[in-house]
């Protein structure tokens, strides 16, 4: 088994697993883990349980009228772990980009649930599920799980995210409170991946900030996102911008590392402000505004 969830089971059907077999950047249907989704569409852990695949309610009007990619780039292959809203959000991002989707969950049908959905509101896109040995081919790696998870991740997948621009979305923040952060204050979650994570691996803290149902759309506002990127690595901070701007969002890299906790101490106070009276609904934006 080599996704985090090691005790499951395969459960994708056999004509799931001959399509999947075709994808390119897909190697072999080795394992599989099935359980149960909760979640809610461009929300963070909210309680309304619901189906991976309603991120599609979202509507991209970006997407909708078919405009060609907004890179002039290199096309790159992105391999997500994660199948859930953020998957979504950053899947339907890179497509429009023009760049490779390739997505591993722990239950091979909501992989393929989730790239049927992206392919459906993208013809054409080259999206697909994947099994987690097809990270060789991956240029970037993004963790769209949540932090613990993450963790798991980094350590199972070892060597082979050794040499390769893994990008941190997570916020590990206390859920039941959203008081607090539960990192120690002089380090962060993508500090404590990066310390899991196998020598060469390259690190980078990126999509933390965006809400997933304002991904979908690309924009708030009229505005497109800001994606605050920190990382070590200069090649792989730019490797991450490029894929922001290509797709349609606004890349702001602030610097090394260490600043992936500022990151993720804004973005708790972000998540706070939602849960209270006035809050915008899950669907705000932190944007840097300039004359
Ligand atoms: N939602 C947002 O607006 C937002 C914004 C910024 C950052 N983030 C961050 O993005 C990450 C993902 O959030 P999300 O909203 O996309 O969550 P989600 O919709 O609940 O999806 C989480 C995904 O992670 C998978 N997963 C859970 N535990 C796992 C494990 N132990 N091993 C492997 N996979 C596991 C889930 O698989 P199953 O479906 O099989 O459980 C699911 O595919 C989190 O770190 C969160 O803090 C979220």
């Amino acid at each position: 088994m080599t996704t985090a969830r090691s005790s499951a089971t395969a459960s994708t059907s056999a004509s799931d697993a001959g399509r999947i077999a075709q994808s390119p950047m897909f190697d072999t249907l080795s394992d599989a883990a099935g359980g149960p989704s909760t979640c809610t569409p461009g929300f963070e852990h909210q309680p309304e349980p619901c189906q991976a695949d309603r991120f599609i309610l979202v509507q991209d009007e970006r997407d909708r009228r078919q405009l060609p990619p907004h890179g002039r780039g290199s096309r790159m292959r992105v391999f997500i772990v994660g199948t859930g809203n953020m998957a979504g959000g950053i899947a339907t991002r890179a497509l429009a980009g023009g760049h490779t989707v390739r997505l591993v969950g722990t239950d091979p049908a909501k992989a393929m649930t989730l790239a049927d959905a992206l392919a459906e509101r993208r013809p054409g896109a080259d999206v697909a599920p994947a099994v987690p040995d097809a990270v060789g081919s991956a240029d970037v790696v993004v963790l769209a799980v949540p932090f613990d998870a993450a963790k798991e991740v980094v350590t199972e997948y070892g060597d082979r995210l050794a040499g390769k621009t893994v990008v941190d979305i997570s916020n590990p923040v206390d859920f039941s409170t959203f008081d607090s952060l539960t990192v120690p204050a002089d380090s962060s979650g993508a500090q404590q991946l990066a310390e899991a994570a196998a020598p060469g691996t390259h690190l980078v803290k990126a999509f933390n900030t965006t809400f997933a149902g304002s991904l979908v759309a690309g924009e708030v506002g009229g505005l497109p996102l800001d994606v605050f990127i920190a990382g070590d690595d200069a090649a792989a901070r730019d490797q991450v911008a490029e894929l922001v701007s290509s797709g349609g969002l606004n890349p702001v890299v602030v610097g090394g590392l260490r600043h992936a906790r500022e990151l993720e101490g804004i973005q708790l106070l972000h998540m706070a402000l939602q849960t209270r009276p006035g809050g915008h609904g899950w669907m705000s934006a932190i944007k840097i505004v300039a004359p």
